[in-house]
């Protein structure tokens, strides 16, 4: 499977909760691929965050794809409610899941793709028996809960293994990395394997605005992409 174009999906936590509605559509005229909304229940992750209707009231303010992820203790419960209020893809935690791949059935059922998150503690042997149900594959690159966390650099063979996982699949399965993620860490996270990434703080603080951030972490990627190809390595893969 041909490595898939990169993708950036900024974090709303960040953003200003006065006037989310208008940061939603900023990021869209940024350019973003997608947008993810951090749904923390004060239990799974010791913060309170966005409800269903919160998100529902900002879905008319962006044509980009919404994203929940669902850092909650009983997802199934409220899987529903987020796919209603305009999430085209929910994913949940392997932590949280008793019946996974029932859980997972269930968020296709209702529409959307189904995706998994794992925190750092957590190995991809977790998800290994229900690929089929992935949509996409989340390494938490911070133990969630909090924005402006530093990336846990250790997780790249992680990155890795779950790249090694996925490519065995031959199936089109976005690996997301979220939590840390800059343009002093994008670089490190695409080489280990990601293609997909989730940006929160270093979007909002970059001192140039939003779309700057966007174009530097792109061009970053594109560099990145571009190395690789020209990497001795790649040529031997390559068969050059
Ligand atoms: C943390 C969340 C992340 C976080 C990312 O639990 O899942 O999405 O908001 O923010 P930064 O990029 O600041 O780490």
């Amino acid at each position: 499977m041909p490595p898939r174009s990169p993708l950036i999906v900024p974090s709303v936590l960040p953003a200003d909760f006065a006037r989310l509605g208008d940061d939603v559509a900023a990021l869209e005229k940024a350019g973003v691929d997608r947008i993810q909304w951090d749904v923390m229940d004060g239990h799974f992750v010791p913060n309170l965050t966005f409800g269903p209707d919160v998100i529902a009231a900002c879905r008319s303010r962006a044509a980009v794809g919404f994203e929940a992820h669902l850092m909650v203790s009983n997802p199934d419960d409220l899987l529903g409610r987020y796919v209603e209020a305009g999430c085209e893809l929910v994913i949940v935690h392997a932590e949280t899941c008793t019946h996974l791949h029932k859980t997972l059935s269930q968020i296709r059922a209702l529409g959307a793709r189904s995706g998994v998150a794992l925190n750092p503690a957590t190995g991809i042997g977790a998800v290994s028996h229900v690929v089929d149900l992935l949509d996409l594959l989340l390494v938490m690159t911070v133990n969630p809960g909090f924005g402006g966390q530093a990336y846990i650099a250790e997780m790249e063979p992680k990155i890795a293994e779950a790249r090694r996982m996925i490519d065995a699949t031959g199936r089109d399965i976005p690996l997301e990395v979220d939590g840390g993620i800059s343009s002093e860490t994008i670089g490190a996270a695409a080489a280990a394997g990601a293609d997909t990434f989730v940006v929160g703080s270093a979007l909002f603080r970059n001192p140039d605005g939003i779309a700057a951030q966007v174009a530097e972490c792109r061009a970053i990627l594109a560099a990145a992409t571009e190395a690789e190809a020209g990497s001795p390595i790649s040529a031997i893969a390559g068969g050059k």
